[in-house]
């Protein structure tokens, strides 16, 4: 069970009360500070609609990127607020340079009820990724009411994802952490068969944990996809000649491992048949060959190939669940991108319920122009990957009722 009973944030009293609303707004931004995509920022806009037309004073706050502990410009808030303002058309004040102190302290005694301030990047403050009790005081100083919309964040014991919610009696989970427990939990624990899990991205070390979970957990006629430059370790691990591709040596044995568990319990493991090979990431031509190889020493697998793609799609047709969590290669580059164009069409058309998670394979489906034909396409990467690996997410956890 992944997902204890959580209180909505909706049975909060928030009246002409300071709610501070934890969300994951650690958005990519672009040239000069713009924010370049905005998902997760208009996943959280019904729970701040909702509290702002219930005369909430809001808090809100979020993380952005992996500053070091102090303040850094490039990781500064103020393009995000400036975004928010416009999805809301409402105005959302700053305060400068400090998360907690004087400024952020009068902004929010100077808040009426629906407006709103967005803390600094919790971040730039040491104690937010220590969890330390005397920042989560520091934060707990400025509201009355505590609501989670943070799914994306919510794997991390940081402060104002667990330290904060226990010295806050009045707490719940917004809309979209509660949409997001509620359609991973389908896939943990009411799963459908044939289930097809595809699994993709760099590293073999960043998945081991759900490919583990899921040939632990699917049963016989489900199938494990693997793809992407993790597939290379896999393929070199039974023997492929991958000249420069980017490839784990030291991780053979856990593919080893992950590939008899599968087998112990008729899993079918798909990893690739053919690939798409460059001379380097900027390679503008891709050669096609079978997944054994040869490559030539500057060639690198940058994705899979056609065969392999019917593979997959095959796969999924048949399927009454899928969740996808990785891209298949070097999707950025155009000539690299067909492999998980190929996987986010055949998600799209899959009658079963499916699940993308992880910012590529999410940019992958928005690409493709299908993101409204997936089941439910999840704000979190690694929380998405604890969820279904069958962690209980601390910022979830920290949410229950006291007593529970
Ligand atoms: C994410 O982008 O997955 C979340 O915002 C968490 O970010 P983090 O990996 O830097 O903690």
């Amino acid at each position: 069970m992944a997902s204890p009973a959580i209180p909505s944030h909706r049975d909060l009293d928030v009246d002409n009360r300071r709610v501070f609303v934890r969300v994951d707004f650690n958005v990519p931004l672009g040239e000069g500070g713009t924010v370049r995509d905005d998902t997760r920022i208009v996943a959280s806009l019904p729970t701040l609609r909702n509290l702002i037309e219930r005369g909430a004073k809001l808090i809100i706050a979020s993380h952005l990127g992996r500053p070091k502990g102090g303040y850094e410009a490039k990781y500064a808030m103020e393009p995000v607020a400036g975004r928010l303002a416009e999805l809301l058309s409402t105005e959302v004040r700053v305060p400068t340079e400090e998360v907690v102190g004087d400024a952020a302290t009068k902004l929010v005694a100077d808040l009426r009820a629906g407006q709103i301030v967005l803390l600094q990047n919790l971040r730039f403050h040491p104690g937010e990724t220590k969890n330390d009790p005397k920042f989560s005081q520091a934060l707990a100083q400025l509201c009355d009411a505590y609501v989670n919309d943070a799914f994306g964040a919510s794997h991390r014991a940081h402060a104002s994802v667990v330290g904060l919610p226990q010295l806050v009696r009045a707490r719940g989970a917004g809309d979209l952490l509660l949409a997001e427990c509620k359609a991973l939990s389908r896939l943990v624990d009411a799963p459908e068969h044939p289930f097809v899990a595809i699994v993709g991205g760099a590293k073999v070390s960043d998945k081991l944990g759900v490919l583990v979970a899921l040939v632990e957990r699917l049963r016989a006629g489900d199938v494990v996809v693997v793809g992407g430059a993790m597939a290379n370790t896999f393929l070199a691990a039974g023997g492929a000649s991958l000249g420069g591709s980017l490839q784990e040596r030291d991780r053979y044995a856990d593919c080893t491992m992950v590939l008899e568990k599968a087998a112990a319990r008729d899993i079918r493991v798909l990893l690739p048949t053919d690939l798409r090979v460059g001379e380097g990431l900027q390679a503008t031509r891709a050669r096609r060959l079978p997944a054994m190889g040869p490559l030539g020493e500057a060639e690198m697998a940058l994705d899979i190939g056609p065969d392999s793609e019917a593979a997959i799609a095959a796969a999924i047709a048949k399927a009454k669940m899928v969740l996808w969590n990785g891209p298949m290669g070097l999707f950025e580059n155009p000539a690299f991108a067909e492999g998980t164009n190929a996987v986010a069409k055949a998600v799209a058309v899959c009658p079963g319920f499916t699940v993308v998670g992880g910012g590529d394979s999410v940019a992958a489906v928005v690409a493709a122009g299908v993101a409204d034909r997936i089941g439910h396409v999840s704000t979190g990467g690694g929380a998405s990957l604890e969820f279904i690996e069958g962690q209980v997410l601390p910022g979830v956890a920290a949410l229950a009722p006291e007593g529970d």
